[in-house]
């Protein structure tokens, strides 16, 4: 990589692709979720080496539940798997884990992996790892307007008193940067329902590399792109 190249604080991926990895190798729909598990690591560990602080991504939407119960459950399971098989090397790597998204829906054993994970890697300073499952950001809004509007009819703020900064502060990521860039994978080029709120000035990239073949010189390449880009803010230069 370019010596100068501005490294983003946050980049967010949408982890796409995993079911078209698996079926142009004529394997099962969660032999791709297992291989993009796979890709997530080699993703994170280059992330961390090159000096990204916030890593975001999305891994389950609250619209998945929709998907065939079987790949669900292979989804949930791969969560306990995923905790399983990478806590301790992502606490040795000072990467730390958080999870945003709806948490009661799950059940006890994937709320107990999220929670161990989150708990084992609690100090880590290299990185954060934001897990997003369970997440949508038209959930995460409306909880969040739930959460403003409990307030002022408390008496806690007066409705004109409702900032910007107000909903950032209601919102799962209150305590995150927005996102420098967004990365997607696998040719497909929207939001589905990830980080509106987040995304009002990131950069976004596009490949059509499916989310399983992703690693460090995808990674690398979006960086560049990004380091091309002229953020204005809507302002002139
Ligand atoms: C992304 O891969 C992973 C999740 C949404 C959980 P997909 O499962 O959406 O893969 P495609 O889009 O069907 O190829
Ligand atoms: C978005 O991918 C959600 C995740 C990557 C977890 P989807 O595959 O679910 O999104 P759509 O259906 O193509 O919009
Ligand atoms: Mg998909």
């Amino acid at each position: 990589m370019n010596q100068n190249s501005v490294i983003p604080q946050h980049i967010a991926i949408i982890m796409d692709g995993n079911g078209r990895w698996a079926k142009l190798r004529g394997k099962e729909r969660s032999e791709g979720h297992f291989a993009g598990m796979m890709a997530l690591k080699q993703t994170v560990i280059a992330a961390a080496q090159k000096g990204v602080k916030w890593l975001t991504v999305y891994a389950f939407s609250t619209e998945n539940w929709g998907r065939p119960q079987a790949e669900v459950e292979a989804l949930m399971d791969l969560v306990c798997k995923g905790v399983e098989m990478n806590a301790a090397e992502l606490s040795e790597n000072g990467i730390r884990v958080q999870v945003i998204g709806e948490r009661s829906r799950f059940s006890a054993s994937v709320r107990e992996a999220i929670e161990r994970i989150e708990s084992i890697t609690a100090k880590g300073e290299n990185m954060t790892l934001v897990l997003a499952l369970n997440y949508s950001s038209r959930s995460e809004l409306t909880y969040a307007v739930q959460q403003i509007a409990a307030r002022v009819k408390a008496g806690e703020m007066e409705a004109d008193a409702i900032t910007e900064q107000t909903i950032s502060q209601a919102l799962y990521t209150a305590a995150m940067p927005d996102p420098d860039l967004i990365i997607r994978t696998s040719g497909e080029y929207r939001l589905s329902n990830f980080l509106m709120w987040q995304a009002s000035y990131s950069e976004f990239y596009f490949t059509d590399t499916l989310w399983p073949d992703f690693g460090e010189e995808e990674l690398t390449k979006a960086i560049e792109a990004y380091n091309a880009r002229d953020r204005r803010y809507g302002l002139v230069k």
